[in-house]
């Protein structure tokens, strides 16, 4: 609050502010050059100030989410911000790191900030002054549509992540935004969801990661959508204010979500800054001033903090050289950490790595095997330059003399709808302009304009018609494409009977699939029901781009031939050494996933695969927590998650044994829906638009644990192909916190990693109701054949406080210091007395 209010801040107070991580996290030098921000800010007129906290339209767009224009007569640069926690999203290819949970699963905060130096630079180059990640909102809800891109269930692993990915985005020169401030969990309502959470358990479970983004320096935070405790996050003077700016010494800027800003003045002295991606109410500011509603004070405030960052980061007065792309360094990033991001969920018999005899006559099933998913959907979405299937990385790896055969299993693209079933007139084709051409409509028997068969580029089409079934059943009606020009709702379109059912080019992805056809076309669609020989209207529209061409299908999938796809699979596992089973789900922002089962009829596809072979591995390729109603029929499943660009090199290296698994889970598993915490609904997704965080601090494992519910796989779980014994736990005080030592040895004939975690449990009659245990410290070492290794790990003073009355207050007396492989796989455990 007293920010806001002191419009007399100083660049000496705005540095104190920053304090000295702030400073360390950027190369050495850049704050040679500050300018003298009180002096530029009394130069700007109110009009130019108002303007630099809003977006507007790029004159010259390089595809990133938002533009502020800058004041180019006194050196304040334009600025170019781009998403996101996966790779830098423009129009040139960028780098698709994998997931940020797969950056999660290593459980490493210097992989994390190699992962932010990736960004950091290619963001750079490509032209971007402002990254729109990392995003640290918890894992609460385990169908929640954004969790593939965030850090996990657990603030402490979360915090420690989002530090080191911060100090690699910055250290590149780009500034980070620490997203989505605050407590917001879930997609459905997003825009309008209160959150009602009391003040112990946001400050304990869902500002952690915040806090300590703000603590290392972190530029700009973002205002998240929803509401919390009746007010918008991004009019919400306790968050952005009392908490941010008074208790943790912010000293960037916060820029609310897309379209997340609902007021002007209120806003703005409520402690929110930049209005994004208009300014619908910012615009507005300078006469809310001219005319005495707003003192210009709180104006000049969000400007000098913008402007305090733009001069640390070397930005004003003619800015810093750009970098060059590394796509090499990039991709060698994306590897490891795809490659230290993967969790082996279970491994009987040690199945894996599968051997010679297995790649002898091996069954690949599934389409993403084939076609490979590389990251999840939304503003998250990376378009890399290329990217292999694991089907072709395995067969490049597997040893000459292998026999790596695929079936799909679960057909996602079907064949182009016969003329059998289609009575269709080309009624229209035009320009992209829409001027029509053409006289007479010509007659067309189907829509599979593909390949050399491809439409002109930048031409539009219009097919209607009426389609008619054959049998009564549910149908997958695809609509494919590639050229469509990008729009809103998507340039190329199926309608069916007046519902459009699937659009393909949509910005935001629209409903179609992240798993691409394997032609390559984007494929989008659903199911429907259709009645033998019922003909209904069907319409496909499609505009395309100038200078690609436009390729278009009207694809099905019948009832009949789902039943084929499945009984191939089961074939061709039966006749195989082994198998192995890629199985999905597609996480994307805008919606949560309707269920916690894998999406399309995977589960019967995998059960008649395990059925038909005892040698059977599931590959999951999900960014988040399913259903595993086969589990105990097959005997491996490998978590790869989303795993970018370099996934199947990744995938196939760790099935092939040329590297161990070594990440662990930072989400649990649930083995049903309904234990999940947030499985009653007025805690998710509420009741009334009220979403109540009633499990309290009782998130993730720490409910498990409470409630002494089994998950299906627990916090921090994650196998290897060697073992690992630990020994020799020594504890003791150390700088108000814990230092905790122990061994860890590797008792196995592989070289591999292990994530050694320490859990502090509660006290006996906790002052407050306390999670049997938490995450209070965790190391990641890499051990040869027979190696031992000390492990010291430290425990922060934090980590032994609880939030009471406005303050950390230590949870004393006698706790268990607890030290596993996993929240579930405890092996040693030590007494101490706290106090
Ligand atoms: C998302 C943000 C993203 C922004 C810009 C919003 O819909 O919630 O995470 O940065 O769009 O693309």
């Amino acid at each position: 609050m007293a920010e806001a209010l002191n419009p007399s801040l100083t660049r000496r107070d705005a540095a104190r502010l920053l304090g000295a991580a702030a400073v360390a996290a950027l190369p050495s030098g850049w704050t040679a050059q500050r300018a003298d921000v009180d002096a530029l800010l009394g130069k700007l007129t109110l009009k130019e100030k108002v303007s630099l906290l809003h977006g507007a339209n790029d004159p010259a767009s390089k595809g990133e989410a938002g533009y502020v224009p800058g004041v180019p007569r006194l050196g304040i640069p334009e600025l170019r911000l781009a998403d996101g926690p996966a790779g830098v999203r423009a129009t040139a290819d960028a780098t698709a790191l994998p997931a940020p949970v797969a950056l999660a699963s290593t459980f490493a905060a210097d992989l994390a900030r190699r992962f932010g130096a990736v960004i950091g630079r290619e963001g750079r180059a490509l032209g971007m002054d402002v990254l729109l990640s990392p995003m640290t909102n918890i894992v609460r809800v385990p169908q929640a549509g954004r969790n593939f891109e965030t850090l996990g269930e657990d603030p402490l692993l979360a915090a420690a992540l989002v530090v080191g990915e911060i100090r690699g985005i910055q250290g590149e020169g780009l500034i980070a935004t620490v997203k989505h401030y605050a407590a917001n969990n879930f997609e459905n309502a997003r825009q309008t969801v209160d959150v009602k959470v009391d003040e112990r358990t946001l400050r304990e479970i869902y500002l952690p990661p915040f806090e300590a983004a703000v603590k290392t320096g972190v530029g700009a935070v973002m205002a998240a959508y929803n509401h919390v405790n009746g007010v918008y996050a991004a009019e919400n003077r306790h968050l952005l204010t009392e908490i941010l700016r008074d208790d943790w010494r912010f000293g960037g800027w916060v820029m609310s979500d897309w379209y997340a800003t609902h007021s002007g003045a209120p806003s703005l002295t409520a402690g929110m800054d930049m209005e994004m991606p208009f300014g619908v109410n910012y615009g507005g500011l300078a006469a809310a001033v001219t005319s005495g509603k707003l003192a210009e004070s709180v104006v000049d405030t969000a400007v000098r903090r913008v402007l305090v960052q733009l001069d640390r980061f070397g930005l004003l007065g003619g800015g810093r050289p750009r970098p060059s792309p590394d796509p090499a360094g990039g991709a060698r990033v994306a590897k490891e950490i795809a490659l230290a991001g993967a969790v082996l969920l279970r491994n009987e018999g040690d199945l894996l790595p599968l051997g010679r005899a297995d790649l002898a006559d091996l069954a690949v099933i599934g389409p993403t095997a084939a076609s490979p998913l590389v990251g999840g959907g939304g503003s998250a979405r990376v378009i890399p330059a290329g990217a292999e299937s694991p089907l072709t990385a395995l067969r490049r790896q597997a040893a000459p003399g292998s026999r790596i055969r695929w079936a799909t299993g679960v057909d996602l693209e079907g064949v182009p709808v016969p003329a059998s079933a289609l009575s269709l007139r080309r009624t229209q084709q035009g320009t992209q302009q829409g001027a029509q051409q053409g006289g007479a409509p010509q007659a067309a028997a189907q829509v599979d304009h593909t390949g050399a068969g491809a439409l002109p580029a930048g031409s539009s089409w219009t097919w209607t018609g009426t389609l008619t079934a054959p049998a009564t059943g549910d149908y997958d009606l695809r609509i494919q494409g590639a050229g469509g020009v990008p729009s809103f709702n998507g340039s190329i379109s199926l309608t069916l009977d007046g519902v459009k059912i699937g659009s393909v080019g949509a910005l935001l992805g629209g409903n179609s699939s992240l798993i691409a056809t394997s032609g390559g076309l984007t494929n989008a669609g659903r199911t429907v029901r259709l009645e033998a020989g019922v003909a209904k209207p069907v319409t496909v529209a499609a505009t395309g781009i100038a200078g690609t061409p436009l390729q278009v299908r009207l694809a099905w999938v019948t009832p009949q031939r789902r039943q084929e796809a499945l009984r191939e699979a089961a074939a061709l596992a039966k006749g195989a050494r082994a198998a192995l089973v890629f199985a999905f789900n597609e996480g994307t922002e805008g919606a949560d996933r309707a269920a916690l089962a894998l999406p399309k009829d995977q589960d019967p596809v995998v059960a008649a695969v395990a059925a038909a072979n005892a040698r059977t591995t599931v590959v999951l390729n999900t960014g988040d927590p399913v259903l595993m109603p086969w589990l105990r029929n097959v005997r491996s499943i490998l978590q790869m998650w989303y795993p970018g660009q370099e996934g199947a090199d990744a995938t196939a290296t760790l099935l092939l044994g040329g590297a161990n698994p070594g990440g662990k889970l930072p989400v649990t598993f649930p083995a049903r829906a309904e234990d999940a915490p947030t499985a009653p609904a007025e805690r998710y997704p509420g009741v009334g638009g009220v979403a109540d965080y009633g499990e309290g601090v009782l998130v993730g494992y720490r409910f498990y644990d409470a409630k002494g519910v089994e998950p299906l796989f627990p916090f921090g779980h994650g196998l290897s192909y060697t073992r690992f014994q630990y020994g020799d736990l020594s504890v003791r005080a150390a700088g108000g916190g814990l230092t905790v030592s122990f061994t860890v040895a590797n008792t196995g004939r592989r070289a591999g990693v292990e994530v050694p975690q320490v859990y502090l449990g509660s006290p006996a009659g906790p002052p407050v109701p306390m999670a049997p245990r938490a995450l209070a410290g965790f190391a990641r070492v890499r051990l040869s054949p027979g190696e031992r290794r000390r492990v010291t790990v430290t425990v922060p003073r934090r980590a032994l406080q609880y939030w009471s009355d406005g303050r950390w207050t230590l949870a004393g007396g006698r706790r268990t210091v607890h030290v596993g492989s996993s929240s579930r796989d405890l092996r040693l455990r030590q007494e101490v007395t706290i106090r």
